[in-house]
């Protein structure tokens, strides 16, 4: 019998955008399986915590049988031996991203020689998306409506209003909006 071929798509999803969901769709229809894998937040920088984080993937995933979503701390590359996953997914939005991503990639092999790296070029209108330009937006009273899944706009509004601003990168924001 084949051997399933999984793959792992980690990051920190803090929240998932739909630049994040294009990469899981189009991955998803790649492999047998696909974990997406919420990295633990060791500095505590995040605005969501774990539960919310994989609350929100699991909801926007749902009609999508063959992915799953898990938490992990440690290596990405012992992470990705233990669930026998084949590949690590990276999306690449620009070219500025290539040399991080690069440099992982090559780490990673070092580590773990028989594991892939695939990167995939995210969907052009995403290019310009991450996480916390989508954060600054809200905090500052925009819309981001279209760039991230239904439910985590409001998510975003929810915990900007009630002060909820987790760590550095938050408070930063925070700074901006006076
Ligand atoms: N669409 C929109 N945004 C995207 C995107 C896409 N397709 N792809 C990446 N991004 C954004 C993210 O939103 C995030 O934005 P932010 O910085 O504003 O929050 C940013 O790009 C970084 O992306 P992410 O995929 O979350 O990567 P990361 O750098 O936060 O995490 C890990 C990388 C988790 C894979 C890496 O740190 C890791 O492997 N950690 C485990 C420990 C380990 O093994 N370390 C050794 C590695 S060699």
């Amino acid at each position: 019998m084949q051997r399933k071929r999984i793959a792992i798509y980690p990051g920190s999803f803090d929240p998932v955008t739909n630049g994040h969901l294009d990469i899981i769709e189009r991955a998803s229809a790649l492999f047998d399986r696909l974990i997406v894998a919420v990295a633990e937040d060791h500095r505590g920088e995040s605005l969501f915590g774990e539960k919310e984080k994989l609350h929100m993937l699991g909801k926007v995933t749902a009609c999508l049988d063959n992915v799953v979503i898990e938490c992990f701390s440690g290596l990405l590359v012992d992470y990705a031996k233990k669930r026998k996953a084949r590949a690590i997914i990276r999306g690449l939005r620009a070219v500025s991203d290539f040399e991080y991503e690069f440099q992982m990639a090559l780490m990673n092999k070092k580590l773990q020689g028989k594991i892939e790296t695939v990167f995939m070029a995210t969907k052009e209108i995403y290019s310009y998306l991450s996480s916390s330009i989508v954060k600054e937006v809200v905090l500052l009273g925009g819309s981001v409506e279209g760039l991230v899944p239904e439910g985590v706009e409001k998510r975003l509004k929810e915990k900007i209003k009630r002060g909820h601003y987790g760590g550095t990168k938050e408070k930063n924001l925070k700074i901006k909006k006076g």
